[in-house]
């Protein structure tokens, strides 16, 4: 068999991990050989391939970012895409695609698959927010990086008694806002789930004062105000940009949050966004070993012919549920996992 592989979306530390697995175990189990495609959707869309074997992957495990490079393509949104990119399979002889990304390019799996595309998925996103598998390869490095992060900014607020807003990624879902805010003990943690008050929020950052200790607040970038806290107050927080899959391009409300605090309560405010920090370097053990297993299952998935499948996490097992379910819903953290979280708060 002849397998194309893709990575699409933004990159997360790991991707180089599944790619690797998928070719060792590719050629050296099955004896398959393999065709890279470059930049997600683009690679089989523009026909921009690039050799890949066993040579091709040596010594790319611990290292971050993807080997066959990413973009946020979207061949629905062109003429004759989807067409495009059955020709160009066809052309390089292919006869299984196996996708690695996230909601978007595992959405456009989803379709193709239905299309009759012989493609497998495998899921990621430091987000951490697709419902049909327990974890993302990319999160764990994520929050560890965001915790560093934390850790270090604690000893710098206390020495000159301000308030820290610390801006993490997540669009939707705030598991990387909940998972490095709890480790990192945060005085607050605001999420696109849970639409935050600014008056209560001001009220933990007096009360961390007054207990002396500088308070912490981590923020996701998708995080936004409850119902009151309207644009006059400045805080709105998305640009007008939008990618071919329609997001908006976020950001800023880290630096409008330490602008109204400072305001509301007169204590120094700074911000820090960690930004695509978080996205950058070398994937942690536990994300080299779930993007290792999920590569692995990837290519038996394919040996199996058991196309329109992504791999998954569930438990301890990797597991195969169809794209269509895999990707159907984002998962979020529900109120009650985050009231965990705001019994420290303040
Ligand atoms: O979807 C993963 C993610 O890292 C989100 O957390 C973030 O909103 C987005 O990608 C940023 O995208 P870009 O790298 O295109 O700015």
């Amino acid at each position: 068999m002849r397998v194309g592989v893709l990575t699409g979306g933004g990159d997360c530390p790991g991707l180089n991990a599944v790619i690797r697995a998928v070719v060792r175990k590719g050629v050296g189990v099955y004896g398959f050989d393999f065709v890279g495609f470059r930049d997600g959707w683009r690679g089989p869309l523009e026909n921009v391939t690039v050799p890949l074997g066993v040579n091709e992957v040596r010594g790319i495990l611990p290292r971050g970012g993807t080997i066959l490079k990413s973009s946020r393509t979207n061949p629905f949104k062109v003429e004759n895409g989807v067409e495009r990119i059955k020709e160009n399979l066809a052309a390089n002889g292919i006869d299984a695609l196996i996708a690695i990304g996230g909601e978007d390019t595992l959405g456009v799996a989803t379709k193709l698959a239905d299309l009759g595309v012989k493609v497998v998925g495998v899921p990621k996103t430091i987000d951490n927010d697709l419902s049909g598998t327990d974890f993302t390869f990319g999160f764990d490095t994520a929050v560890n990086i965001a915790t560093e992060a934390i850790d270090r900014l604690h000893t710098t607020a206390e020495s000159h008694h301000r308030v820290l807003v610390v801006e993490v990624m997540g669009r939707h879902a705030g598991w990387i806002a909940l998972h490095s805010g709890i480790a990192g003990g945060a005085s607050a943690v605001l999420i696109p789930e849970q639409p935050f008050d600014i008056e209560k929020l001001c009220e933990h950052v007096e009360t961390r004062f007054e207990t002396h200790y500088s308070p912490i607040i981590v923020v996701s970038e998708g995080a936004v105000p409850a119902e009151g806290a309207t644009d006059e107050q400045g805080m709105t927080l998305v640009s007008g940009e939008k990618d071919a899959f329609g997001h908006v391009r976020l950001g800023g409300i880290g630096d409008r949050l330490a602008g109204e605090i400072e305001a509301r309560t007169g204590k120094e405010a700074r911000a820090v966004v960690l930004g695509h920090i978080q996205r950058g370097g070398t994937p942690t053990a536990f994300d080299r070993w779930l993007a290792t297993r999920f590569g692995l299952h990837a290519i038996d998935a394919v040996a199996e012919k058991d196309f329109g499948k992504m791999v998954a996490l569930r438990g301890t097992d990797i597991i195969r549920v169809p794209l269509s379910e895999g990707t159907a819903e984002l998962k979020l953290v529900s109120p009650e996992e985050y009231a965990e979280a705001a019994v420290f708060f303040g």
